[in-house]
């Protein structure tokens, strides 16, 4: 009997699963049966984008937190697969900051040429995954929303890759019951311009506050106040933006801070982070964790180290994602194949775990993390025939897109990188970030700017 993966999630990290196992046939290598099972429509993952909040058409929870206008926060010759380039996808050479549908043509593209579609059960709902000691496989429960039915399989090994940036984590502040006007999570955000003309403020200091609160101002919103618990982002904001202490109450409109100052606010968008939530494991396949570049019980960030037929892909905090996800899908399809082992011991995977966590926990700073994260991928890398790429040349792709943050927040993404795959320079776009309000496809491709 072939042995049976299941894949839970067809967005990046489940696709370059599928990618992983189709490219081994490709070299005639015999692989398991493969099933991936996507409780959406379509693949893509957080890239496909959905205008729903709340439930979707099913009642199940919506996973996308992705919204209108989107563009990269980061420069794509980090992201870029090795197997496929953006050169490749698009025939020429494009900007360095693409805007999400740009994005999700360039992840379509890989896996419509790998013909992996067909393994993919869309609409399908993974309700609840189990190990079963005496026969040594998994099963999977899922529910059918074509066939409204609920069925179990048995499975050999089990991948989860259905992402940690949906559930969202949202705190509450005194007043909020009494507060006259909208208060909504990032994971609800979906267009800017319901914010125009609007006075916001935005809880949080990481890439959702920065990016929400960019695209509100650029968008045309009143005023921005963003309020952070640990310390401000620090970048020289416009006119119109400030950085104040913690939220410590709302009273109607009215917002008071930690400091005693107080700002008029129209809206409250929580940029306060997400959940690694996993309710369909069982209690000892569930992974428990912040969100970290080295999560717990992992090893080599990938393999459940209580049970090494499952693998977890994407669950690290992220710097590096799309050559991650594949380095991490290659190094676990070995495992599967037979081709690569892990320690028979757990206690040496967990040492193992704790070294890198200890590592982690000494990085000075966010070089130090990108840095930490690359060297990951690398190790990854160097144990399968993943094609290999100049990891120090993506990290550098990080090092100046920060600088060029710190430069000026409203124009990093005006700047262009070299690819490390190809070895060609990003053209500039077309059109500056602050005045291209049209996020579309055909727009960014666009050789020239609009009239
Ligand atoms: C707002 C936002 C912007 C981002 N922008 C960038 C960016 O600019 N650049 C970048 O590199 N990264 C960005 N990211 C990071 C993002 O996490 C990765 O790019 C990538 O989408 C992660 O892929 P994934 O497959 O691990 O998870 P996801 O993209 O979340 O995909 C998980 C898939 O699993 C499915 N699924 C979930 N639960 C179930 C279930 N029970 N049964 C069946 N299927 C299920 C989901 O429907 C989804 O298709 C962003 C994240 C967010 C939230
Ligand atoms: N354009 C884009 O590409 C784009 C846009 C948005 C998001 N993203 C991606 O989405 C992912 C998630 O980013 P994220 O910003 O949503 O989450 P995140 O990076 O986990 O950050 C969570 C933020 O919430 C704050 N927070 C948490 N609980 C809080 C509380 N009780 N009170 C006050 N503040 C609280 C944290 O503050 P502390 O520092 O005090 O802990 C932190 O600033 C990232 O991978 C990011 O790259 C990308």
């Amino acid at each position: 009997m072939r042995p049976r993966v299941a894949v839970l999630g067809a967005g990046p990290s489940g696709l370059a699963q599928l990618r992983a196992f189709q490219s081994a046939a490709q070299k005639g290598a015999e692989i398991p049966e493969i099933v991936c099972f996507e409780k959406q429509d379509d693949w893509g993952g957080l890239w496909n984008y959905t205008w729903r909040t709340g439930l979707d058409q099913y009642g199940e929870p919506v996973h996308g937190s992705m919204y209108r206008y989107l563009w990269s926060n980061g420069p794509k010759e980090g992201l870029e697969f090795a197997d496929y380039t953006f050169e490749e996808h698009f025939g020429r050479p494009i900007a360095s900051y693409p805007p999400r549908s740009v994005l999700f043509d360039y992840i379509k593209g890989r896996v419509e040429k790998a013909n992996v579609r067909k393994w993919i059960r869309f609409r399908n709902v993974v309700r609840h995954v189990t190990y079963d000691d005496g026969s040594g496989k998994f099963m999977v429960t899922v529910k059918d929303h074509d066939l409204d039915e609920e069925y179990t399989e048995a499975f050999d090994y089990v991948v989860v890759a259905t992402g940690h940036f949906s559930t969202p984590n949202v705190p509450e502040f005194e007043g909020f019951d009494s507060f006259n006007g909208r208060v909504l999570h990032a994971h609800d955000f979906r267009d800017a311009l319901e914010f125009k003309d609007k006075n916001i403020l935005i809880i949080g200091t990481s890439y959702s506050a920065e990016d929400i609160g960019s695209q509100c101002w650029k968008y045309g919103c009143k005023s921005v106040t963003v309020s952070h618990r640990t310390a401000p982002m620090g970048f020289d904001w416009p006119d119109n933006w400030k950085e104040v202490p913690l939220l410590q109450k709302v009273d109607r409109n009215t917002a008071t801070f930690k400091d005693g100052t107080t700002a008029e606010v129209d809206a409250i968008i929580l940029c306060t982070g997400y959940l690694h939530f996993f309710p369909f494991m069982a209690e000892n396949l569930k992974l428990k964790t912040n969100n970290r570049l080295y999560p717990v019980h992992l090893y080599n960030g990938v393999v459940w180290t209580a049970n090494p037929k499952l693998f977890y892909l994407g669950m690290q905090d992220q710097w590096f994602t799309f050559n991650m996800f594949d380095a991490q899908a290659w190094y676990a399809r070995d495992i599967m194949l037979g081709r690569l082992d892990v320690p028979v011991s757990k206690y040496d995977m967990e040492k193992d775990i704790a070294h890198w966590r200890e590592v982690e926990d000494n990085l000075a700073d966010d070089y130090g993390a990108i840095d930490f994260q690359g060297e990951y991928t690398r190790r990854l890398i160097d144990l399968t025939d993943y094609p290999s790429f100049d990891i120090n040349g993506a990290k550098e792709a990080f090092y100046q897109w920060k600088k060029h943050k710190k430069k000026n927040i409203m124009t990093f993404r005006d700047n262009g990188y070299k690819s490390v795959m190809t070895g060609t320079m990003a053209p500039v776009h077309h059109t500056l970030w602050k005045d291209a309000l049209d996020d579309s496809l055909e727009s960014y491709l666009q050789t020239e700017a609009a009239e």
